[in-house]
């Protein structure tokens, strides 16, 4: 994040904060989060920031109002059918690059499973379901996997424009429709 210099970096979901301390001192901090005491959290830890109680799929923020936008965590949060949402409204607010960031689906990974049970997000999904819906909106640029905690893809993205591509289409060729999850057995 240190080349968001002078960047509006929006970040959805905030939580509490977590990215403000990675941020360059001038680059402008907006924060969304639908937990009004989170936000509550953020604006004592960030009094500069510009803070939003809301829903990450319709922030009620004008088209492109943030150069970067950082999505860390959320969307295990949400249904099947609010993923699309969270990407096409993404894309809308983002001018320049996307950020996103998500726990997968453990798949056969024991550890990874056991995990998931002490997560409040209920919906892990797939590494290709989640590009697949990116790639609805975006033109995807990088694609990492890490393992803080839990296995996590860090996916870096351009929004695609209707004046750029207007024929732009979901991703074809992953193993499951765009935004599925896969249940994780409790
Ligand atoms: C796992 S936390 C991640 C917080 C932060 N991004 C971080 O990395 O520390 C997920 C956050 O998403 C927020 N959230 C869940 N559903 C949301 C929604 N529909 N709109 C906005 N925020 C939401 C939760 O309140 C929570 O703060």
């Amino acid at each position: 994040m240190t080349d968001a210099s002078g960047k509006v970096v929006l970040d959805v979901g905030a939580g509490t904060g977590n990215l403000a301390p990675l941020l360059p001192a001038d680059a402008e901090y907006m924060a969304i989060d639908i937990d009004a005491a989170r936000i509550r959290s953020l604006e004592r830890k960030c009094p500069g920031a510009r803070c939003m109680v809301g829903s990450a799929l319709d922030t009620g923020l004008e088209d492109d109002a943030a150069d970067w936008s950082v999505c860390n965590g959320l969307a295990h949060h949400l249904e099947d059918e609010d993923v699309p949402r969270l990407i096409a409204e993404l894309a809308r607010v983002t001018r320049e690059r996307l950020v996103f960031v998500e726990p997968l689906w453990p798949g056969k990974h024991l550890i990874n499973g056991v995990l998931w049970r002490y997560d409040r997000g209920s919906h892990p999904r797939p590494e290709s379901t989640l590009l697949s819906a990116l790639r609805a909106h975006f033109e995807i640029d990088s694609v990492e996997r890490f393992w803080p905690s839990q296995e996590v893809m860090l996916c870096v993205a351009r929004p695609i424009k209707q004046h750029d591509a207007p024929t732009a289409t979901a991703g074809a060729s992953d193993d499951a429709p765009a935004g599925q999850s896969r249940s994780v057995a409790a």
